[in-house]
């Protein structure tokens, strides 16, 4: 195979953390046809080349200073990475203030994000194929999680390496998996230490990226200002109970659906989460939107001013209790102005792809299958005054 070679600056995170960052346009030559997460070796040493296209090694830590330009050669079995030298001295430049990257289509955003990734992540409808991801075993053992794929792209639009995510509905940890995998620093709350118990356990498992800042903390979340700060987070990600309709809807499976598709084909392995009086998930609809509310005005105390909460939510329904059509997303995003935020954006995730048509209501009423799941993004106002009483 003949050697590609190509040279970049190395930015402080990589040097900090022992990776290099394959750049967009280099990574023909320099991954080609391999597969990505794969292993590979690293000037001799183990590594990895991550799903991201970058090489990550112990070999890399702290070896080289941040502005130093180094050259990759792609070898038989991974890559040799020096510093280029010019007459046997190092050449270490200072990166520009501006960002070390010299290509005008290369310059990043507040997220990290070049004008092109920026571009291509900026889609109102998602398809199933878009952001999924397997469910892993630890998805299975709770029954009503959100693929790491999802929360990745979510995390990837609204935040930066280094920033703090939270998620006060944690369940077993999908969104700090993903924000471990970004490099961003994570906080969960879980009301039930099964789940808590998953999410470490997943979480330990994690071995060759070095672990950042991933707490998850076993609780009630209307308690959240005793575990975070005020200003401190930069995005919130979350999939809340929806009420009690999962316990409404197994019932109701029970009852009326027992030879329906639904169950079979959807593959749903939704379950109660537990009996605890302060899951949100025990609670009647309304009584279930004043406790969102509650929570929503301690989520703006510890949201950065110019941060983003996002929401992941589906419309349902209940006609046995004369409420054919259940608007969440709406009454989230009203909640969300009430208590101060913006609503900034409404993202459609369409699940048409995942999901079989039931036949619903035949033959005297006509209802749709909501295949499709709603991200409310609510951002707190820049100047917003953050000392609001809760
Ligand atoms: C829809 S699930 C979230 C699943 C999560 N996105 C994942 O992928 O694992 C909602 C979670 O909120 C938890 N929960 C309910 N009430 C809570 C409360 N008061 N405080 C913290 N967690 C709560 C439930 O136990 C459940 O695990």
């Amino acid at each position: 195979m003949s050697e590609k070679v190509i040279k970049k600056t190395l930015r402080s995170m990589e040097v900090l953390k022992g990776f290099i960052q394959i750049p967009t346009n280099s990574r023909s030559e320099l991954i080609g046809d391999m597969l990505m997460p794969s292993n590979v070796l690293v000037n001799g040493m183990p590594g990895r080349l991550d799903k991201y296209a970058r090489i990550w090694s112990p070999f890399l830590k702290g070896k080289f200073s941040a502005g130093s330009r180094v050259q990759i050669n792609r070898t038989q079995d991974g890559y040799q990475v020096e510093l280029v030298t010019d007459e046997g001295k190092s050449v270490v430049k200072t990166p520009a203030k501006s960002e070390n990257r010299t290509n005008e289509s290369e310059r990043v955003g507040f997220n990290g994000l070049t004008p092109k990734e920026w571009t291509q992540l900026s889609k109102s409808v998602w398809s199933a194929r878009e952001v999924s991801s397997a469910r892993e075993w630890y998805h299975l053992k709770h029954g009503a999680t959100f693929s790491v794929a999802l929360a990745e792209r979510v995390i990837k639009m609204y935040t930066k390496e280094g920033d703090l995510v939270l998620d006060p509905f944690v369940g077993v940890g999908t969104t700090l998996v993903a924000a471990r995998n970004l490099e961003r620093r994570g906080i969960g709350i879980e009301l039930y230490d099964k789940f808590v118990d998953l999410a470490k356990e997943v979480l330990g498992q994690q071995t060759l990226i070095e672990k950042p800042d991933q707490k998850v903390i076993c609780g009630d979340c209307r308690e959240l200002l005793k575990w975070v700060e005020p200003n401190s987070v930069q995005l919130m990600f979350t999939s809340p109970p929806y009420a009690n309709f999962i316990i409404r809807s197994i019932e109701d499976r029970k009852k009326t659906h027992k030879t329906s598709r639904l169950v079979f084909d959807n593959k749903s392995v939704v379950k109660q989460y537990g009996e605890d009086p302060r899951d949100f998930g025990n609670l009647p609809y309304d009584a279930f939107l004043k406790e969102i509310k509650a929570l929503m005005r301690k989520l703006i105390l510890v949201t950065k001013p110019g941060g983003y909460n996002v929401w992941v939510v589906k419309d349902c329904r209940d006609p046995q209790n004369g409420r054919p059509f259940i608007d969440f997303h709406s009454d989230i995003a009203h909640i969300g102005k009430k208590v101060g935020f913006l609503y900034h954006d409404l993202i459609v995730w369409d699940q048409n792809e995942q999901r079989s048509l039931v036949l619903l209501g035949y033959p005297t009423v006509f209802y749709v299958n909501i295949n499709h799941t709603f991200l409310v993004v609510l951002r707190k106002p820049q100047e917003a005054n953050t000392k609001a009483s809760i």
